[in-house]
């Protein structure tokens, strides 16, 4: 019981911490990273959001490791009109596990870092509003659909940490036939 509560105090303070300074995942490693995930948890606090919260699935997204230590980021969304296909490109900073990006629709550069991950289960990735200010999202990758308990507490408490209310803090249920599948 006791050691219980010690370790769940350590996971807090570690959190915090990381909220202090935001640290990518140690010895980041882009070959290991790249492949398929799927965003099974994201945690969004705009207000022009909140209508949307109950939409949202879990889109899948493929991550290329370009040869110059760039990312390539293919993303399926299930929306109103369809499956929708997006690819995003990240440029990698002088911090393994940090990249940057030019939103188009914001027209600003904003930053985006992988904040821990064991390559083979899960990821937790954080997304600046403005380059190194305002956190705007964090989001839970998973190498499958579903991943273990434990992985989704670590991004909730994370994401709480940071300022996240609960009602921001979701784990959409999987996206239907998007990416379409093949069979057909
Ligand atoms: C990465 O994305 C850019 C922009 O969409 C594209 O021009 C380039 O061909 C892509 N590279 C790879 C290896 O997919
Ligand atoms: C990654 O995390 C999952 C779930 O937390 C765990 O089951 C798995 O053993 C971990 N893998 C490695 C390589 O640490």
């Amino acid at each position: 019981m006791r050691t219980t509560v010690v370790a769940v105090v350590m996971v807090i303070f570690c959190v915090m911490m990381a909220d202090a300074d935001v640290k990518p995942q140690r010895d980041f490693n882009l070959q290991r990273f790249a492949g398929k995930w799927y965003r099974v948890g994201l945690a969004y606090d705009s207000a022009s959001f909140v209508p949307f919260r109950d939409k949202v699935k879990a889109s899948m997204g493929i991550v290329t490791a370009l040869p110059n230590g760039d990312v390539n980021l293919t993303m399926w969304d299930a929306t109103p009109l369809g499956c929708q296909v997006m690819v995003y490109s990240y440029e990698k900073t002088n911090l393994p596990g940090q990249f940057t990006y030019f939103s188009t629709r914001h027209n600003m550069v904003k930053d985006i870092t992988v904040m821990d991950t064991n390559y083979t289960d899960y990821a937790v990735v954080l997304k600046h509003k403005v380059f190194n200010r305002e956190y705007t999202q964090v989001a839970l990758y998973g190498r499958t659909q579903t991943v273990r308990i434990d992985a989704i507490n670590k991004f909730k408490a994370f994401a709480l940490s940071l300022g996240f209310s609960r009602g921001s803090i979701l784990t959409p249920p999987p996206a239907e036939n998007c990416p379409p599948s093949r069979s057909g």
